[in-house]
């Protein structure tokens, strides 16, 4: 018996369609909730993006491709999702955002079983839990980009969280979307952002003090550490606005200078250069390939 059947999600920006697309190739009716039609109409269109991709790159077969698009239903209205008994929220990371969003379901979801997600990088669950009616069916549930190829999913647990919740998520996690768990507590960044993010920012701050290049600072970690992407690249593909927000909730937090978003990064989302999402970030990507700013 697979741990939820009928799943929303809402928010179809890069996580939330990320989340939609795994989701339906696992089998499961899927909803999708946006904004208002441009961003719905986006979203669907990143979503399908996306399992063209992966069937280019012989990951997702035509037959799985046009069975995940079936199982896959869009909305403008949250109440569309009062028959779910899983729901992930994946709207932007501002506290105030996701409130609301958490209030709306309180009113909306009819089981009293139906578990609420949250896939935020680094605002406490609590907070969200807190507008609800019932907290202890609230918990975190954190997916990394992108979300079809990356294998690991955060599972945060707060002090009221109720153990069978975080176990049946846990069970979908690796039973139904064959990902791998690591759990932590609700602390601002969990386990992966808490280590990712000052490192990121390190490397703006480098790049800013003059020191490297961007490309140097980029190949330096690739050439020399083997990871897949260089950090002011990683920065480009998570979103500046977002990394951003994410940096702001640690420093809030911890109130540690290694978390505080540099001016550069500032400057940078100020003048809506967010990466690839906005076709110029670090990188500019307008002419196909990504070229330095
Ligand atoms: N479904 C299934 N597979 C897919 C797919 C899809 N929709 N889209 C791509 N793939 C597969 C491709 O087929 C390819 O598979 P092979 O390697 O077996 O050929 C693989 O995924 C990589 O795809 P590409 O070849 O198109 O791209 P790439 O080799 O240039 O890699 C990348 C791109 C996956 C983004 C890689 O550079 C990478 O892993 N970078 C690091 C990303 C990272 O660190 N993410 C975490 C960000 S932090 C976060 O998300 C959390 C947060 O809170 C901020």
């Amino acid at each position: 018996m697979r741990a939820f059947d009928r799943v929303g999600v809402v928010g179809c920006g890069l996580m939330g369609a990320g989340i939609a697309e795994v989701c339906a190739r696992a089998g499961l009716d899927v909803k999708v909730v946006e904004a208002d039609e441009p961003a719905l109409a986006a979203g669907r269109k990143r979503v399908v993006a996306s399992l063209d991709r992966g069937r280019r790159g012989g990951k997702v077969t035509e037959a799985d491709r046009a069975a995940a698009i079936q199982r896959l239903d869009f909305h403008t209205d949250i109440a569309a999702l009062a028959d779910r008994d899983l729901v992930i929220e994946a709207v932007a990371e501002r506290q105030e955002v996701k409130r609301a969003v958490f209030r709306a379901l309180d009113g909306v979801l009819a089981d009293p079983e139906a578990v609420i997600a949250s896939n935020t990088s680094s605002i406490p669950i609590i907070e969200l839990a807190m507008v609800m009616h019932r907290p202890h069916q609230v918990v975190g549930v954190h997916f990394f980009n992108p979300v079809p190829v990356q294998r690991l999913i955060e599972i945060i647990p707060t002090q009221l969280t109720a153990d069978a919740v975080t176990e049946r998520v846990a069970a979908f996690s690796t039973d139904t979307l064959g990902k791998t768990v690591v759990r932590a507590r609700d602390r601002a960044g969990f386990v992966v952002n808490a280590l990712l993010v000052p490192y990121l920012l390190s490397g703006v701050r480098m790049l800013e003090s003059g020191i490297a290049s961007a490309e140097d600072i980029d190949n330096g970690m690739v050439l020399g550490c083997a990871h897949p992407m260089g950090p002011l690249r990683l920065l480009d593909l998570i979103g500046l606005d977002t990394a951003r927000s994410i940096a702001e909730s640690m420093y809030e937090e911890y109130k540690e200078p290694l978390y505080a978003p540099p001016p550069l990064l500032r400057r940078m989302v100020a003048a809506g250069t967010l990466g690839r999402k906005t076709g110029r970030g670090f990188y500019d990507y307008a002419k196909g390939s990504a070229t330095p700013s």
